[in-house]
């Protein structure tokens, strides 16, 4: 191999060099599956809307069943991937979707082992970011298309899509991977890659993703490129920013102490190592539903707070008062108890 060559081929992140290329390399989403090995058998498709959780397949079965309609030399013409999030506006998508709609459709090459279907592909990823009205006017755009093009919108939350277009198109949902499918998809990267990793540090991996493969194949390659061979649980925490047991155990005890000042110098302690602030609400989140120190109702109130202080996280709120604020509301309902 050339040495750019190999160069570009070491740079490519595992995600995409990993990506299924056909639908059999699509592990786990069994019905999922079949139903898209019927479209291909019947040379038939419906608009398609994919949603659940990240890193679960969703843009990968699109392109998958995609690549097995068309193959590679047809994969361009009949294909169009817009990211919803990166076009701006739905003027923006329309004109894309009919400047790629008007393009007739070419007939594939001679013994050309495809099905290549009389029709073509607009995949519009992350279909939620879109706002209603720009869904409204999608609606449009879908239907004037129809004759000659699929739609498959691929978002993570269903509810954010307006019915009119969810009524449109045939539904399909994504759960996220199990863990013996996630775990046996990381070892056989290791396989590929040569990387060594024990068996307890991918079941860490997988356990820390949650499901999602995107997550947890970004982890190992991560993990292998800083550790090569040495690839620890620690190693593997300190990659993924989790946040030590200590500190989650310490906020807990100083919350329970009912010591205000004790809460705002364990948070001080903290504050100066680093750790993001939702990290941290979210593992307390995990670590509250099994602790004995709390009553049930006392973890139902938090649990709703945590909701809440999520999202002012999310809508970028500062980190350090929000979590004053929200440890000040633990310390509470630790005195009402
Ligand atoms: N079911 C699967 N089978 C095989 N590989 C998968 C599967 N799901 C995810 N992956 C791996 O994870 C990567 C990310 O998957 P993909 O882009 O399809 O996720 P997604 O569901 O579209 O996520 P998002 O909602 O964040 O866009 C893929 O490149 C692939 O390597
Ligand atoms: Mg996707």
């Amino acid at each position: 191999m050339h040495v750019d060559e190999q160069k570009r081929t070491i740079l490519i992140p595992w995600v995409e060099k990993f990506r299924p290329k056909t639908l059999s390399d699509v592990v786990s989403q069994e019905s999922l599956v079949s139903a898209m090995n019927q479209f291909l058998q019947t040379q038939t498709l419906p608009h398609l809307l994919f949603y659940g959780p990240p890193g679960t397949g969703k843009t990968s079965l699109i392109l998958a069943l995609a690549k097995d309609f068309y193959g590679p030399k047809m994969f361009k013409e009949r294909v169009l991937e817009l990211n919803a999030s990166d076009e701006r506006g739905i003027n923006t998508i329309r004109e894309k979707v009919k400047r790629f709609a008007q393009q007739s459709i070419a007939p594939p090459p001679q013994n050309y082992n495809y099905p290549c279907p009389p029709f073509k592909i607009i995949v519009l990823d992350e279909a939620d970011s879109l706002t209603q009205d720009a869904q409204s006017a999608l609606r449009r755009v879908i239907e004037i298309h129809t004759k000659i093009t699929r739609f498959c919108l691929v978002c993570n939350y269903v509810s954010k899509i307006i019915d009119p277009i969810a009524s449109r198109c045939a539904k399909f949902r994504f759960t996220p991977l199990p863990s013996d499918v996630g775990i046996e998809r990381l070892r056989l990267i290791c396989q590929n890659e040569g990387v060594q990793c024990g068996e307890e540090e991918l079941a860490h991996i997988q356990s820390i993703s949650h499901g999602d493969l995107r997550k947890s194949i970004t982890l190992l390659q991560s993990a292998q490129r800083l550790f090569h061979d040495n690839i620890t649980v620690n190693a593997i925490d300190d990659i993924a920013g989790i946040v030590p047991h200590r500190i989650i155990d310490s906020l807990i005890a100083a919350c329970t102490s009912v010591s205000y000042d004790n809460l705002v110098s364990t948070l001080e302690i903290i504050r100066r190592e680093g750790f993001s602030a939702r990290q941290i609400i979210e593992q307390f989140a995990e670590e509250l539903v099994i602790s004995p120190e709390f009553s049930d109702i006392q973890k139902a109130q938090i649990s709703y707070e945590v909701a809440k202080f999520e999202k002012n996280l999310m809508d970028g709120a500062n980190e350090e008062l929000q979590m004053k604020a929200f440890f000040s509301l633990v310390l509470l309902s630790c005195q009402t108890g």
